[in-house]
């Protein structure tokens, strides 16, 4: 019989003292800066799902080939019984590594988008009878705790969203990854790479306006979360590619000189007509700084596996002994 348990790690108010944080420490710098992880309430989280089937947005297609391919490898080099997945949003690509991992008890999907969990929890639990489902509502970036269970652990970071964090984040991410495994464990971790600009920026500024939309969904969080008073009409969504960090950096441009007032903070902040506030970078990776920043978290990367285009990566690392 199948279970499905859904565990909040964060105290109810911790979202919102992260939010409050994370929007005065960024509306109050120069230039204004926003983390990722706020786009996805229900709204961004159902809009993310429409990107992943737009014509351009190529990466969650590319990796569905590699998972295809690549499962009972997989498998066959991990044993898992645990699948822990951080980020894990719909599961949907998941389904290919649930389906070959003959020998799996426990799916733990990870992530701070609870209606996801949920949402995917209803199809994890039709689909597979005999699986044991513990989501965790969890920030992946502090402080993660995982339920016993039992070894070997998979730990899959699909989708790229590892891009989503800043190089030092990464570096944070990978040991705390790293800290949780034991010997036998291994981590699966999918990375776009670096490709045209052309192809990268029209996969981040698609013609439907469904990114632009993802976007600006940041300021409804705001609004609805803080009591702001932003009106995504007033901001352009900018996707440009810095070639120099090579990283995709989405950004939200005022079309007019403004002020906003957040309520909840006890903050008002102004904007100059065309100025730019980062929402998100979406880092683009190498085969050798994926093997660099593995390496310098103690994980040696055993495989690497790329879709037929070369335009995904899905590497599988195992912990450094000793
Ligand atoms: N893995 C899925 C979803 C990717 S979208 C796929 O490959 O399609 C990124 C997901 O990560 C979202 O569901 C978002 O809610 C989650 N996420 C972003 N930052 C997070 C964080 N700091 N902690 C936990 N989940 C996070
Ligand atoms: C979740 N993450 C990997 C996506 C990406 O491609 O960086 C989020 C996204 N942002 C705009 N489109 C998709």
């Amino acid at each position: 019989m199948s279970t499905f348990q859904v565990t909040r790690t964060l105290p109810a108010d911790a979202t919102t003292a992260a939010l409050r944080s994370d929007v005065s420490h960024g509306l109050g710098s120069e230039p204004k800066q926003l983390p990722p992880k706020w786009f996805y309430d229900a709204r961004g989280s159902d809009l993310f799902e429409e990107i992943t089937r737009l014509p351009e947005y190529y990466p969650t297609r590319a990796e569905r080939e590699i998972l295809i391919a690549r499962a009972a490898d997989i498998a066959t080099a991990t044993g898992a019984r645990t699948l822990v997945e951080l980020g894990s949003g719909s599961s949907e690509k998941t389904r290919y590594l649930l389906d070959t991992l003959t020998g799996l008890e426990v799916y733990v999907p990870v992530d701070v988008s609870e209606s996801a969990l949920v949402q995917a929890g209803e199809v994890l639990l039709a689909d597979h009878p005999d699986l044991a489902v513990h989501a965790l509502v969890a920030d992946f970036q502090h402080g993660l705790v995982l339920p016993e269970t039992p070894g070997p652990r998979l730990v899959a970071f699909l989708g790229g969203t590892m891009g989503n964090l800043l190089p030092a984040e990464r570096a944070a991410f990978l040991g705390s990854v790293r800290a949780l495994l034991s010997p036998g464990d291994a981590l699966l971790l999918g990375t776009d790479l670096v490709k045209d600009e052309a192809t990268l920026v029209a996969a981040y500024d698609d013609s439907a306006g469904v990114t632009a939309a993802f976007n600006k969904n940041v300021l409804a969080v705001l609004d609805r979360e803080l009591g702001a008073d932003f009106d995504p009409e007033d901001f352009d969504h900018v996707a440009l590619w810095d070639a120099e960090h090579e990283w995709i950096e989405m950004r939200l441009r005022a079309r007019t000189a403004l002020t906003a007032k957040i309520p909840a903070l006890d903050m008002a902040v102004s904007f100059a007509a065309g100025e730019e506030m980062r929402t998100e970078v979406s880092a683009k990776f190498r085969q050798e700084s994926v093997r660099a920043e593995l390496a310098a978290a103690g994980l040696g990367l055993r495989h690497w596996w790329t879709d037929s285009a070369g335009r995904f990566a899905l590497s599988l690392a195992f912990p450094d002994s000793g």
